[in-house]
């Protein structure tokens, strides 16, 4: 995704009494924590980790690999970064990173899989530093790619992309998964229900709900200070899944292909801001 292109606005958050008075109101109604100057600071920093770990995998990715072996750069690139691993023991997920191949919608667990020429691979990373969260996720191509691959990588990236351009303050949460579901469905891909993107920043998962589907100006009006993650689920085939008996991995009932992308994402006085600005 060529986030250049994207318009970026300065992180700029009135500290005024209007802010306060929102940030108290968005707690009470909504449970939903508004992020002042210091927080965002501290969230650029975890989330320009997520983006040197992402690019570090991408690095490494080739035919051959294990699962197991992202998950270990994932783990030697936090460690020496001082920050920890969120899924790690979350809800009892085994491992440090998502890894999701192919039909695997989400939640994979990084294992012996060895990755293949013409695989996908979603790495999902959210490193926790000084406390803050920052989550982000990539689909990366395994050596050469069909044209199924082509098709759903090059679709799901253009869902992100079309969502982060719907957050700006008044509108609502429901504009960007309408964008979403509009595009995919117009490429005859579709939009996994189940999953959702989410607050985070003090947690991994916080209010609000972010569906990547729905109707244009419901949901919650976004404000300035709001965070929270853009992470499209889209399959080539039908949006119908289940989940293994691991009780984790996420696959596609018709076992087509799904591809992900996921950005942490500030609503700023003007527009937005890409707190994991990976291309
Ligand atoms: N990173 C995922 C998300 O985007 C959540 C993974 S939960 C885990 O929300 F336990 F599987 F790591
Ligand atoms: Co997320
Ligand atoms: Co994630």
């Amino acid at each position: 995704m060529n986030y250049k292109k994207l318009k970026r606005k300065l992180s700029k958050i009135s500290s005024s009494h209007n802010f306060k008075k929102k940030k108290a109101q968005y707690a009470t109604l909504y449970h939903i924590k508004l992020k002042e100057q210091k927080d965002i600071i501290g969230m650029k920093k975890a989330g320009r980790l997520a983006v040197d770990i992402l690019n570090h995998i991408e690095d490494h990715i080739k035919p051959g690999i294990t699962t197991n072996y992202i998950n270990y750069l994932v783990e030697e690139l936090t460690k020496k970064n001082n920050a920890f691993s969120a899924p790690l023991d979350y809800q009892g997920f085994p491992k440090s990173v998502c890894t999701s191949v192919n039909n695997v919608i989400c939640h994979g667990i990084p294992d012996e899989t060895v990755l293949k020429d013409g695989d996908i691979v979603n790495v999902d990373v959210t490193p926790i530093l000084d406390g803050y969260y920052a989550d982000g996720s990539k689909t990366f191509f395994v050596g050469s790619p069909g044209k199924d691959a082509q098709k759903i990588v090059s679709v799901a990236r253009e869902c992100l992309r079309l969502g982060i351009l719907k957050v700006k303050p008044k509108n609502r949460i429901g504009d960007i998964g309408y964008a979403i579901q509009r595009y995919a469905e117009g490429q005859g891909c579709s939009v996994v229900r189940e999953y959702v993107g989410h607050g985070v920043g003090f947690e991994f998962h916080e209010p609000p709900q972010v569906p990547h589907f729905g109707k244009k100006g419901q949901g919650v009006a976004l404000v300035p200070g709001m965070v929270f993650t853009i992470e499209p689920m889209i399959n080539l085939g039908k949006h119908n899944l289940h989940v293994l008996s691991d009780n984790w991995t996420v696959v596609t009932d018709d076992g087509s292909l799904s591809a992900q992308f996921e950005q942490t994402v500030l609503v700023t006085d003007n527009g937005f801001e890409i707190l994991t600005p990976f291309d």
